[in-house]
């Protein structure tokens, strides 16, 4: 982003046996369910993707039933309303994107459940784009409606300052801190965009265990075979 260099944070599932933190993970659903899903839809993600995150069936058909989506045709040709249910995906916020910019002054509030990992720095990026507004510079021009971050590319972003202390009150008692907010809502978009992180690092670990005990296997066995060669 212009040469601004993204902070690294310190995440639980980064590294060769990093998982992530369910009780994180939960605290930015809230985040992004009580705050970003007003303007970000989350289209990838189906509601029973949460039991990923430690919820069981009925808290998930409760989740659910709090959104409606489009279903249809029915037998008589039309489209109609329903409560989602657990197979059903995120509905968005907005019907399309003309909707969806007309309510933001223009600007498109784009899917953010691949976006852990389409910008650079990723999970990093997020944290830093959430925690990184600030008073603009006094040699810099604000345009009409747009709010100056450090970390955004060119630093005037459309989206104004979503999470302020407080907004979210966490089930689990958690002070809702901006920056724990942010931290929380960003590694939960790491999920979204990479919900087999761990079943991959695991497979990995397998990878190298089986490795070292079958190079030990084939070591001694071209030690038996070759033993009786002078
Ligand atoms: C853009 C995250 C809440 C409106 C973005 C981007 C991210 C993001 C990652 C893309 C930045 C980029 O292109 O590099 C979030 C998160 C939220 C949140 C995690 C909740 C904590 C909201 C809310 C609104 C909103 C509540 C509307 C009131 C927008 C708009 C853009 C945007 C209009 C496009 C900005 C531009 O291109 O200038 N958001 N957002 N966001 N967001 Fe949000």
């Amino acid at each position: 982003a212009e040469g601004v260099a993204i902070p690294e944070q310190d995440w639980s599932f980064s590294g060769f046996f990093g998982t992530y933190d369910r009780e994180a993970l939960q605290r930015g659903f809230q985040v992004y369910e009580q705050v970003c899903s007003s303007c970000h839809s989350l289209r990838l993600v189906a509601f029973r993707n949460l039991s990923e995150l430690g919820y069981n069936d009925a808290e998930i058909r409760a989740i659910a039933a709090d959104y409606t989506v489009e279903d249809g045709p029915n037998d008589e040709g039309n489209m109609y309303e329903r409560d989602a249910e657990a197979s059903d995906k995120f509905p968005p916020p907005f019907p399309n994107e003309e909707a969806a910019r007309a309510a933001n002054g223009g600007a498109y509030p784009p899917d953010l459940s691949l976006m852990a990992k389409a910008r650079a720095g990723g999970p990093d990026y997020l944290y830093a784009l959430l925690t990184g507004y600030e008073e603009a510079p006094e040699d810099v021009e604000m345009m009409q409606g747009m709010y100056y971050n450090e970390y955004f590319p060119g630093h005037q972003i459309a989206m104004a300052p979503p999470l302020s202390e407080g907004i979210v009150e966490y089930a689990d008692g958690t002070e809702a801190t901006v920056s724990q907010m942010s931290a929380d809502v960003s590694e939960f978009l790491m999920w979204t965009a990479e919900p087999k992180l761990e079943d991959r690092k695991q497979m990995g670990i397998k990878v190298i265990l089986f490795l070292l005990v079958f190079t030990g296997l084939i070591y001694a066995a071209k030690r038996k075979l070759w033993a009786n060669l002078h």
